[in-house]
């Protein structure tokens, strides 16, 4: 069985190199690739139906194709809000925006394609802390799952991307991450694949140009919902469809852990976001905030465009002011969007940072109150979960998982349960449960946890220039 998978695996990948290579028939490299792809491609077809009798050899996975509008949960009045008027979703704009999200020709040196960063069978993320572009370069930040991001009324952890369009553009053009040098060149490469330049003429009827390039990428996005899990269930009436143990973190959710007030769910909106932004304290961690502002500011005030807010998120320190990048907000500093809670075990590690390796670390920051710095959301408190309220947020949290996920999401809970067992490195109970005050000058309070030299700060932080 495991060689069988192991050989589903191999040749999946292999059938996806014959495919692209496919698109660029003129080279002497694709062809052969083709041919070695087209004998493993049998080889491969034989081996599964031996094997597993019906998983077929589909490029690039069954988990990359469009998903079916028919799932309990599905929010069929937002989705049609969320489709723009100048972009409407047609088959043919979606299997090429398909292509280009796999192609690695959008990058610099043809290593690194979307899915490098966003791969469908690790739910559309790279399970990674923070992602590697080409050249094996590490960002600063972690890599959102694309389900269900077209529900997203911004885009990145800062939202400085107000569309899945203007979002497409910014890994393509980043240094680090797929390094092309400018629009024209990724056009120009692109343009010179003939099969590209035929489908871009007939699908948006003019020669090929970056802004449609990224119209056709949002439309795969926008492919990409999934719903249909047992907490959707739930709520759809089925009182099996989850633990009693999951019920009573539903409970622990709406209620003392206060987690429904960002990540907020309604039949309408079943995304558990708000969409907003706060400083739950993650890069309080490692963050000096006021001088990196000041630092930002100074770049900031040249004007920036949105390439260079792009290279500071992902390439520098100031990265952990999230938000303020955007609106040079003093109120914005280390805020990043409320993130949606649906399959995330299969979209560890998480925050914006990937510091946190598993769901009780990430509960167990919440329950110290976050870590203290001057700008922490006043919804993040020391809550006094117990460890069995915990065990049960947990499983609530693993109710959000889509069938197409369940088993690799069991095997994560595990590891993580069993890991939660031993080693807890955010677990502070006496701050969770407000015994030990630690009386920061400026705070006055009773906190766990405090960001480095956020106490030792000589300047009132409110009175950080913004414009
Ligand atoms: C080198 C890794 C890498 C590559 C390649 C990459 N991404 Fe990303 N992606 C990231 C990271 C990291 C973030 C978060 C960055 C941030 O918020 O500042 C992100 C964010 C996103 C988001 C926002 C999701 C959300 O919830 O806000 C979308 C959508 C997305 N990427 C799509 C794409 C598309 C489309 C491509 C190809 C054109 C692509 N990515 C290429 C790493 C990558
Ligand atoms: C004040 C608003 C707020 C509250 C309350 C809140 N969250 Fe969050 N949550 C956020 C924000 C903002 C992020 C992203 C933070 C970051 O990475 O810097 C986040 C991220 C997360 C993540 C990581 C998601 C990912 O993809 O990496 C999990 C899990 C999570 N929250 C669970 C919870 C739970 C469980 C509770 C209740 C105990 C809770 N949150 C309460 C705002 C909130």
């Amino acid at each position: 069985m495991v060689f069988c998978l192991t050989f589903t695996l191999v040749g999946q990948k292999l059938a996806k190199k014959r495919s692209l290579s496919a698109l660029s028939r003129a080279s002497p490299l694709g062809a052969s690739m083709i041919v070695r792809g087209l004998w493993f491609g049998r080889l491969l077809i034989l081996a599964t139906i031996g094997c597993l009798g019906i998983a077929r050899a589909q490029e690039p996975g069954p988990l990359a194709n469009p998903r079916s509008q028919t799932q309990v949960g599905f929010p069929a009045t937002l989705y049609g809000w969320v489709i723009p008027a100048d972009n409407p979703q047609t088959p043919e704009k979606i299997a090429l925006g398909k292509a280009l999200f796999f192609d690695d020709r959008l990058s610099e040196d043809g290593t690194i394609s979307c899915d490098h960063c966003h791969g469908p069978a690790k739910g559309f993320t790279d399970q990674l802390p923070t992602s590697m572009g080409i050249h094996n370069q590490f960002g600063q930040r972690n890599a959102p799952t694309i389900l269900n991001a077209l529900f997203n009324t911004t885009q990145f952890w800062d939202g400085r991307a107000p569309t899945l369009e203007e979002q497409a553009k910014q890994p393509i053009l980043n240094p680090i991450e797929m390094g092309m040098k400018s629009p024209e060149e990724v056009v120009a490469k692109i343009k010179a694949v003939p099969e590209y330049n035929d489908k871009f003429h007939k699908i948006f009827g003019r020669e090929v140009n970056f802004d449609d390039m990224a119209r056709a990428i949002a439309s795969y996005e926008r492919t990409q919902f999934v719903f249909d899990t047992p907490f959707d269930h739930y709520m759809a009436g089925d009182q099996s469809a989850i633990s009693d143990s999951a019920k009573r973190g539903w409970s622990v959710f709406n209620g003392k852990g206060r987690c429904m007030s960002c990540h907020a769910w309604d039949p309408t909106q079943p995304l558990f976001s708000d969409f907003k932004f706060h400083n739950i304290g993650v890069s309080a961690h490692k963050s000096d905030f006021v001088p990196l502002a000041r630092k930002a500011l100074g770049i900031l005030a040249q004007g920036a465009s949105s390439q260079q807010i792009d290279q500071l998120a992902i390439q520098t320190d100031m990265s952990g002011l999230g938000r303020f990048l955007v609106t040079k907000q003093p109120h914005d500093i280390g805020g990043f969007r409320t993130m949606g809670l649906r399959n995330l075990l299969v979209t560890q590690p998480y925050f914006h940072d990937g510091s946190q390796q598993t769901l009780w670390d990430t509960i167990d920051h919440y329950n110290k109150g976050g870590v203290q710095n001057p700008f922490l959301d006043g919804g993040i408190v020391p809550l006094g979960l117990s460890e069995n309220e915990e065990d049960d947020l947990v499983a609530f949290l693993a109710t959000l998982t889509s069938p197409e996920y369940q088993p690799m999401a069991k095997k994560e809970y595990d590891a993580q349960f069993k890991r939660s067992r031993t080693d807890r490195p955010q677990r502070d109970t006496n701050a969770a449960m407000g015994l030990n005050g630690r009386n920061g000058p400026g705070f006055g309070g009773p906190f766990g946890d405090i960001g480095p030299a956020q106490n030792a700060m000589g300047e009132n932080p409110a009175l950080l220039g913004g414009d």
